[in-house]
C-alpha cells in the first residue's frame, strides 16, 4: 500500500531542522512522500540552502527515524532547495510581521531610533548572562562556550552572541567556519554542539581587522539581535570584550534584562580589574549574579594543585559585590587546545573532572534562577 504524507508527517514529527531548530513538519519542508518502484520510499525535503551545508546532520537526524517507522522496506529521502515563494512563506512564519521588529527604541549614540528585539519583550524568557571583566585574558570567551555546551547538555535552548566585535574568537573555538545561512533578511545562526552562535567572525575573515567606532558597533549588535532568528531561547550568553567600554553601553541599551557574570583569575590584581567591569555594570543597573574565578590552580602529576596565580581573588571579589562564588575552574592545557581545535573539553570529554565543573556551573546558573529586579514593573494583567 502506498505511504500517504499524514503517515511520513506522522513519523517525522519530532525531528528538528537542525539549525532553524524547529520540527520539518511545522516549518513545511517535508514534501509528498514518493512510492517509488520495488516498495522503496523516498521522503523529499526542502532545504533552506542548496547545497546544504549541513545535509550530513540532517540526514543523521531523518533517515534513522524512517527507518524506525518501518513505514516501506527500503527509505530514503531527496534534498530540494525550497523555493523563493516557499522561503518567503517560512520567513513570515518564524517572524511574523507584526512582531517587536517593527518597533523602535532610543539609540543611546547616535540619535537615530534602534529597533528593538524578542529578549526586551516583557514575556521573553530568555535569560541573559553577559560573561564579562575588566581584563583580558582571563577565560571570558572559554568560559562562554563551555557553559554554553554544558547548558544545552541539560536540554535548554542555548546562544551565544560574540559580543567581542574586535577581538572575536567564539566561531574558532565552536569550530564554525562558515556564515549564517539566510531565510529571507533573516540570518539563521550556526548551531555547534547544540548551541547556536552569531559573530561578527562569520563575516569577516580572521585577519582584517575590525576598525569600527561607537555607532557602527552599536549598529551590528542592533542586527544581531533584530536580524537573527534565535527562537525561543532559554539562555542567550554574550561573550563580552575586555573592558568597560562600548559594547557594554550598547548592550545595556540592547539587553536591559542582561545578567551579568563576572570572569577573574585569583591573584589580587586581577580581582581588581574584574571589578570595574562590575562597577560598570552597576551603573547600567544590569544584575551582577556570580564571579567564575578560572584558572584556579593546575593538578600536577603528583596529584598537587600548583596556585599559578595565586589564590583566594575570585572570593574575595564575590565577597566585595555581595554575589556568590559560582565556579572556580583549574587551568588545565585541554581547555586550551579545544579551544583553539574547535571542540570544547565540555564536547569532546563530557565526562571529564573538567567539564563536570562546567556542569556544575551550568547547575549554579539554573538554581540562581533569573534576576527578579527587572520584573519588579511587570504586572498580571487580570
Ligand atoms: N582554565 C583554563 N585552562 C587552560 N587554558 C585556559 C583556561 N581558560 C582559558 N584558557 C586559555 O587562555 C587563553 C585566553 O582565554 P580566553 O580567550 O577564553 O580569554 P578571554 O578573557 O576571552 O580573552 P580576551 O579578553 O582576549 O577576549 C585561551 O588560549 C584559552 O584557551
Ligand atoms: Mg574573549
Amino acid at each position: 500500500m502506498a505511504v500517504s504524507k499524514e503517515q511520513v508527517e506522522e513519523a517525522l514529527k519530532g525531528v528538528l531542522e537542525p539549525e532553524i531548530r524547529r520540527p520539518l513538519v511545522e516549518l513545511g519542508l517535508v514534501g509528498d512522500p514518493i512510492n517509488a518502484w520495488g516498495g522503496k520510499l523516498v521522503v523529499p525535503i526542502g532545504v533552506i540552502a542548496d547545497p546544504l551545508p549541513y545535509e550530513d546532520a540532517l540526514r543523521a537526524s531523518v533517515l534513522p527515524v524512517l527507518e524506525r517507522a518501518q513505514l516501506a522496506s527500503k527509505v530514503d529521502i531527496e534534498l530540494r532547495g525550497v523555493s523563493d515563494t516557499e522561503l518567503k512563506r517560512l520567513r513570515n512564519f518564524l517572524r511574523p510581521a507584526t512582531d517587536a521588529e517593527a518597533r523602535t527604541v532610543a539609540n543611546p549614540i547616535g540619535h537615530e531610533q534602534g529597533r528593538s528585539n524578542q529578549f526586551m519583550e516583557v514575556g521573553s524568557k530568555t535569560r541573559v548572562l553577559g560573561i564579562s571583566s575588566g581584563k583580558g585574558g582571563v577565560g571570558k570567551s572559554s568560559t562562554t562556550v563551555n557553559l554554553a555546551i554544558a547548558l544545552a547538555k541539560k536540554g535548554h535552548e542555548v546562544g551565544i552572541l560574540d559580543a567581542d566585535v574586535y577581538g572575536f574568537s567564539v566561531p574558532k573555538m565552536l569550530g564554525i567556519s562558515r556564515s549564517p545561512l539566510l531565510v529571507e533578511d533573516l540570518m539563521i545562526p550556526p548551531v555547534a554542539y547544540g548551541v547556536r552562535c552569531i559573530s561578527i567572525g562569520f563575516f569577516v575573515s580572521d585577519e582584517t581587522p575590525v576598525i569600527w567606532r561607537g555607532p557602527m558597533l552599536h549598529k551590528a549588535l542592533e542586527q544581531f539581535l533584530v536580524d537573527v532568528y534565535w527562537g525561543d531561547l532559554d539562555f542567550l550568553l554574550l561573550d563580552m570584550p575586555p573592558g568597560t567600554g562600548d559594547v557594554a553601553l550598547s548592550m545595556g541599551q540592547y539587553l536591559p534584562k542582561s545578567e551579568v557574570l563576572v570572569v577573574t583569575t585569583p591573584q589580587p590584581a586581577a580581582q581588581r580589574v574584574a571589578q570595574r567591569s562590575a562597577y560598570a555594570a552597576k551603573q547600567l543597573k544590569l544584575p551582577l549574579r556570580g564571579v567564575i574565578e578560572n584558572m584556579s590552580w593546575f593538578l600536577g602529576d603528583d596529584g598537587k594543585k600548583y596556585l599559578l596565580f595565586g589564590e583566594g581573588g575570585g572570593k574575595v571579589l564575590a565577597d566585595e559585590l555581595g554575589i556568590p562564588l559560582l565556579a572556580q575552574i583549574p587551568l588545565v592545557p585541554e581547555i586550551r587546545s579545544g579551544g583553539d581545535d574547535g571542540v570544547p573539553i565540555t564536547a569532546s570529554q563530557p565526562s571529564s573532572e573538567i567539564s563536570k565543573a562546567y556542569d556544575a556551573l551550568a547547575s549554579a546558573v539554573e538554581t540562581l534562577g533569573p534576576a527578579r529586579v527587572y520584573r519588579s514593573e511587570l504586572k498580571v494583567k487580570g
